[in-house]
């Protein structure tokens, strides 16, 4: 990786994406993204101290701070372009059918499906300039589109009903991803959908099954070994392709 963009950086999953990238995978760009740069102080601590990561202002449900994210972007990487985008920031709950509102319906797509798509498409200029300019350098591999889904977005997977805002949100997400994969596949670019696993995060709270170092460990050797197999699908932290 040369560049790469994490959206929702200032925590949780995010926060280790950006740390585990820069310790360990030497890459010369670690873009973070953050609704709140004020708040994201574990996040600008880490940048103070490491001069690959830059702070952006990002949040997914804004385009004016998107479209201002991708000036910032294209002014450091200039003709390398952007080689991998992880659309990871997201919002949950459990709430059942009663408390399921239209307004909550739409913040969830906003948030998890929405966000990502047009992101994609505000970043996709970079995008495809990173790839043209990988094969120029023979680098070799795909750039990508990563987004985070989750197990609770597979309708396949669905056993248990409720949790309409998420399911529904990430399942619009996946077919986003599909799209995606289709579309860019003349660029070289995947698109691919990374399930985490349940995940200690404010999100998946204490109880989870992995910390985020164990989940951001294994997300990345899953990321390094995608190939054209798992393009468009739904892959999850241990590697294998889930239903959609
Ligand atoms: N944890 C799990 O068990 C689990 C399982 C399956 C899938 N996932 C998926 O993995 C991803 C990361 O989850 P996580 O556990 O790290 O969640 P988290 O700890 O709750 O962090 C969520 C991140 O998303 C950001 N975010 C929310 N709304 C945003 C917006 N409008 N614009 C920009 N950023 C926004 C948050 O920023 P603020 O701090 O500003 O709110 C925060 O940085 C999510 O897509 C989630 O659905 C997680």
């Amino acid at each position: 990786m040369r560049s790469i963009l994490i959206t929702g950086a200032n925590r949780g999953i995010g926060l280790e994406l950006v740390r585990k990238i820069v310790t360990e995978k030497n890459p010369q760009h670690v873009f973070a993204g953050c609704r709140n740069i004020n708040k994201a102080e574990v996040l600008q601590q880490f940048a103070a101290s490491n001069s690959t990561v830059r702070v952006l202002e990002l949040d997914v449900t804004k385009d004016a701070t998107v479209d201002a994210a991708v000036l910032q972007v294209s002014d450091i990487v200039g003709n390398e372009g952007l080689d991998v985008l992880i659309n990871n920031a997201g919002i949950y709950n459990t709430e059942p059918l009663e408390n399921t509102s239209r307004n909550m319906m739409q913040s969830y797509f906003n948030v998890n499906a929405t966000g990502p798509l047009f992101i994609t498409q505000k970043f996709l200029p970079l995008l495809r300039q990173g790839s043209i300019s990988r094969s120029a350098s023979s680098l070799g591999g795909h750039n990508s589109v990563l987004n985070l889904t989750s197990g609770y977005g597979s309708i396949e997977g669905n056993t248990s009903g409720g949790i309409y805002a998420y399911r529904a949100s990430k399942a619009a997400l996946n077919m986003i991803t599909k799209s995606l994969s289709i579309d860019l596949r003349p660029d070289n670019i995947m698109a691919v959908a990374l399930d985490p696993g349940w995940v200690q995060t404010d999100m998946g709270g204490s109880f989870a099954s992995s910390t985020t170092e164990e989940c951001v460990k294994r997300l990345l050797q899953v990321i390094e070994s995608l190939c054209e197999k798992e393009n468009g699908k739904i892959v999850s932290y241990k590697g294998n392709i889930l239903p959609f």
